[in-house]
């Protein structure tokens, strides 16, 4: 009944994909670490910061799927507006209803979203960047992301100069899952998806990057099962660093330490 996930080697060896010649990276939960944003919101309202923290994420991914699936994208909102519209959500319902009524939220909104414009990149971003960089690789990031927030975040996060490309998906005004979202990837690099790795720590990402025709990794930061719609990544790993064994240069894995 409970099969064992095939590990990466066990899963290349079955593969005839080639070496990829480019890397595209989702920015929140991937790149830029959310985790703070939870930790202020536990310090703003004591007790609820995980439950608010979470519905807020997914709040914000479900607002940038209805409003991609509806109305031909006539109710398109920037990522921003979204994540602000998905915290407010998240405040009314969880935090409201404990508080005396009409109670005001806007100086921790703007609190949060502060957090959120200002997050720090994982550990090992910078090094994995670097070796990427060092071997002539061409990286990006693709993401749901408008442009403003996604160069702020790459300045905050001290990545200036280590990304080749921030691609966002503001200017089709279709978030991904669409795959003319993940085609902007394609067309940035120049390269076929399947010849591009696209790593997102979001297990819906990397499903429907793998559907789209990308290698991809899934970086399971929490221990979390992916998804069950029947697809799995080319590979998972814990870590970010977990990519470059999609590159099979012997100087990568002396570039890095674990
Ligand atoms: C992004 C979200 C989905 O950066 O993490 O696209």
């Amino acid at each position: 009944m409970s099969k064992a996930r095939p590990t990466a080697t066990e899963k290349s060896s079955t593969r005839s994909a080639e070496t990829p010649r480019a890397v595209l990276f989702d920015a929140y939960g991937t790149l830029f670490d959310v985790y703070s944003v939870g930790l202020l919101a536990e310090q703003l309202f004591p007790g609820h910061g995980q439950a608010l923290s979470l519905l807020w994420r997914d709040k914000q991914i479900e607002y940038t799927r209805l409003v991609t699936t509806s109305n031909h994208g006539a109710h398109y909102q920037p990522f921003w507006a979204l994540t602000r519209a998905a915290l407010v959500y998240a405040l009314k319902r969880i935090v409201a209803p404990t508080q005396a009524a009409g109670a005001d939220f806007e100086p921790q909104i703007e609190r949060l979203m502060n957090q959120y414009r200002h997050l720090s990149a994982f550990p090992e971003v910078r090094d994995v960047l670097s070796a990427l960089k060092a071997q002539g690789i061409p990286t990006g990031i693709l993401s749901n992301g408008d442009a403003a927030m996604l160069n702020l975040a790459v300045k905050s996060a001290g990545l200036d100069g280590l990304l080749d490309h921030v691609i966002s998906v503001d200017p089709i005004r279709k978030y991904k899952t669409h795959p003319e979202a993940y085609a902007l990837g394609e067309q940035a690099m120049a390269l076929r998806a399947d010849q591009i790795v696209f790593v997102s720590s979001n297990a819906w990402d990397a499903l429907a990057a793998t559907w789209y025709g990308y290698q991809t990794l899934w970086v399971n930061r929490y221990q979390l099962p992916f998804e069950e719609l029947g697809t799995e990544p080319t590979r998972s790993g814990n870590s970010l660093r977990d990519v470059l064994a999609f590159f099979p240069s012997p100087s990568f894995s002396k570039s890095l330490t674990p």
